[in-house]
């Protein structure tokens, strides 16, 4: 089975670049749909520049219910599996959660469950870590539910905040590890819905024990410090 990716992305889409790096060419999953529902998103026109279909579908002014009706025909129309969000910066309609339940994961620059939530976004996050005088922050990938940043964790990655950071330097550190945490645990994920028992870990490892199996992790992904069962 090769998994079918959709990638919802509100804003420029580094994350969804290195998603569409990691599956250019790989047999377990592609990325098959990308939506946003920013028109002029740098995710849309990623998603054409690598040929992969690119939709808009505006939440702003719109019932809940018709986002959802859009959301699940385009998911449909292009047989998805599995549901990466990269910056979007809206709720996933409750249909779209439940019928997917399992298959939607999200990627958060801190450690959850610290500094997420409503209005926890971009360069706010890092503001509010700066504030609160963390010297550790990272990038969390974890389920999502119905409610922002409150699904169960699946992979962690620690950042340190050094001195003299501005939400700007923290921000990009963070951005950093996302591009390498986000495509490894997507993998993973992959692999264990294409059938692969080797992404499937009973209880948390590390993902040096995670990934060991695989191919394309590189040996500082130990600092990843928090695999869930996938
Ligand atoms: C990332 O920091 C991600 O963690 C958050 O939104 C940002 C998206 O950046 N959810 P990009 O659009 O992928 O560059």
């Amino acid at each position: 089975m090769s998994v079918r990716l959709a990638v919802f992305a509100s804003g420029g889409g580094s994350n969804l670049q290195a998603l569409l790096d990691r599956f250019a060419d790989t047999p377990h999953a592609k990325v098959a749909l990308v939506v946003s529902d920013r028109s002029g998103a740098g995710a849309l026109a990623r998603a054409e520049s690598a040929g992969v279909p690119a939709l808009h579908i505006p939440v702003s002014g719109r019932p809940d219910a018709d986002v959802a009706r859009d959301t699940i025909d385009a998911l449909a129309a292009e047989r998805i599996d599995l549901i990466a969000l990269a910056g979007y910066l809206r709720l996933v309609p409750a249909p779209v959660v439940e019928k997917f339940h399992g298959r939607i994961v999200n990627i958060h620059p801190a450690l959850l469950p610290a500094f997420g939530g409503p209005g926890m976004y971009g360069r706010r996050v890092h503001e509010a870590v700066l504030e609160a005088g963390c010297c550790v922050t990272g990038a969390t990938v974890h389920y999502i539910d119905e409610r922002y940043d409150e699904g169960r964790i699946i992979a962690q990655w620690p950042v340190p905040v050094l001195p003299g950071d501005s939400a700007a330097t923290l921000a990009a550190r963070v951005l950093e590890v996302e591009h390498r945490i986000y495509p490894a645990v997507i993998d993973a994920v992959a692999r264990a819905m294409a059938g692969d028992r080797v992404a499937v870990p009973e209880s948390r490892l590390t993902a040096t024990e995670t990934f060991q199996a695989g191919d394309a992790v590189p040996p500082d992904d130990q600092h990843i410090i928090a695999i869930a069962r996938i």
